[in-house]
């Protein structure tokens, strides 16, 4: 891959970290037009990300020469499917900053890492004294963030309904940041989970994670992080961040659908009680009981989704290959460039951060016409997808956010590494056809 010349200090355009139009290459997806002749727009990666060629390769060249069942089999096909299977662990490993492959488990997607480890702290009532770390029930509370995706929004609730629990959460500020004026107040000694999202899919917003974990460490709290916006667009150490948990999905991240990881470390996965049950997470079956495998396989019940762990793995090979600061920086540089093209247009009210800092490309807002009168931002995005350009428009799964702000909806450009200052330009040059259209 091409790096570019960074640019002199000062210069108008973005410093882009690398070049976008050859990496925009990569990705077979981008060149396609819609509605006959329109060049594709794509600003909906926080809804998914497009696929480079070497992730569909790699899913391929799994299927056309390697397929058969992991850690079942001896013979050469399910050792090589097996081998290729483990080796996406490592990559996943040193790509979070994991000391230990064995802290790495997939799952099928984020929803079930977070619902993984929701379901073991209820299952730990059912557990031997090992598993205290996850027992809960009345009295105790779980902490959560008020600009929550339903992943990790919903599960909590569950857990607190099956266990008698209490759930609370961390507020927000008018410009979409969380309120830890009041965090001591919030997570207190009967705290035992605090789960939080590194940066949100709706606001953008990066959040303080060290300081709100330096919080749950003082009470005693299990720490869980939602990184399924961080780990596709920024470096991310486990390590450095000091959670218990990391939870992200592969599809956000170039790789394909089905494919999730949850990591947890490993003196908390070695007693962590299981989830789902079944084939290859036990250790010894009766008709009267089981005993369960060690982590991860405990938590990798049934056959995995083999193909789209090797992609995956494809998938973090090509992010290294660009680099995750070069990415960080490019996207970083999109979303400056965005958020100041955008306070171009009359009308339009940004929902999250107004500004670049600690903050990503995921950019929601509503809009008024020219006599004040909100436009439904489904129109917005019908009359952008006329143009070939793709938002998503709703409540992006994280509809307390929307009446936190008073907003039924909003309408959401969200930007990757193969996004360019162009794309943005067509968005705003759409953004006032809306207008023009709504002000006749
Ligand atoms: N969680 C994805 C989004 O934010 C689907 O759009």
């Amino acid at each position: 891959m091409t790096l570019a010349e960074p640019r002199a200090a000062g210069a108008a355009a973005p410093v882009l970290g690398f070049d976008v139009e050859q990496v925009r290459k990569d990705f077979p997806i981008l060149a396609r037009t819609v509605h006959d002749d329109l060049p594709l727009v794509y600003l909906d990666s926080a809804a998914t990300s497009q696929k480079p060629y070497a992730v569909l390769d790699a899913e391929r060249a799994y299927y056309e020469l390697h397929n058969a069942n992991v850690h079942r089999g001896i013979h050469v096909l399910a050792e090589e499917a097996t081998a290729l299977y483990e080796a996406t662990r490592d990559k996943v490993a040193a790509f979070i900053g994991a000391t230990d492959r064995r802290e790495v488990v997939f799952t099928k997607n984020s929803t079930e890492a977070l619902n993984l480890v929701a379901y073991a702290m209820s299952n730990a009532e059912t557990t031997g004294p090992e598993a205290d770390r996850f027992r809960i029930g009345p009295g105790d509370e779980i902490v959560i963030t008020e600009m929550e995706h339903h992943s990790n929004l919903v599960p909590w609730q569950m857990l607190a309904r099956r266990t008698g629990a209490t759930l609370r959460w961390i507020g927000l500020t008018d410009d979409g940041r969380l309120n830890l004026d009041n965090l001591d107040a919030v997570i207190t000694d009967r705290c035992k989970v605090v789960s939080m999202v590194h940066q949100s899919n709706i606001l953008g917003t990066i959040n303080p994670v060290e300081r709100i974990v330096a919080r749950a460490r003082q009470v005693g709290a299990l720490t869980v992080l939602d990184g399924s916006q961080s780990v596709p667009h920024l470096p991310v150490d486990v390590v450095e961040l000091g959670v218990d948990f990391l939870a992200f999905t592969g599809h956000k991240m170039c790789a394909p659908t089905g494919v999730g990881v949850l990591w947890g470390r490993g003196e908390l996965l070695e007693v962590m009680p299981p989830f789902l049950g079944g084939g290859e997470m036990i250790e010894i079956v009766t008709m009267e009981g089981s005993t369960y495998a060690p982590p991860p396989h405990r938590f990798e019940a049934g056959t995995p989704m083999i193909s789209q762990v090797v992609a995956l793995g494809a998938a973090v090979d090509y992010l290294n290959g660009l680099g995750m600061a070069a990415i960080a920086a490019h996207e970083h540089a999109i979303t400056a460039y965005a958020l100041d093209a955008l306070a171009t247009v009359p009308g339009l009210r940004i929902i999250g951060p107004p500004t670049a800092q600690a903050r990503g490309g995921a950019i929601s807002f509503v809009l008024t016409d020219d006599e004040g009168r909100g436009i439904h931002p489904h129109d917005v995005g019908q009359i952008l997808d006329e143009r070939g350009i793709a938002v998503r428009v709703g409540h992006h799964c994280a509809r307390p956010v929307c009446l936190r702000y008073n907003v039924p909806a909003t309408t959401r450009a969200s930007f990757h590494l193969y996004t360019t200052t162009a794309e943005v330009d067509a968005l705003v040059e759409g953004l006032h056809g809306v207008r023009r259209f709504f002000s006749r």
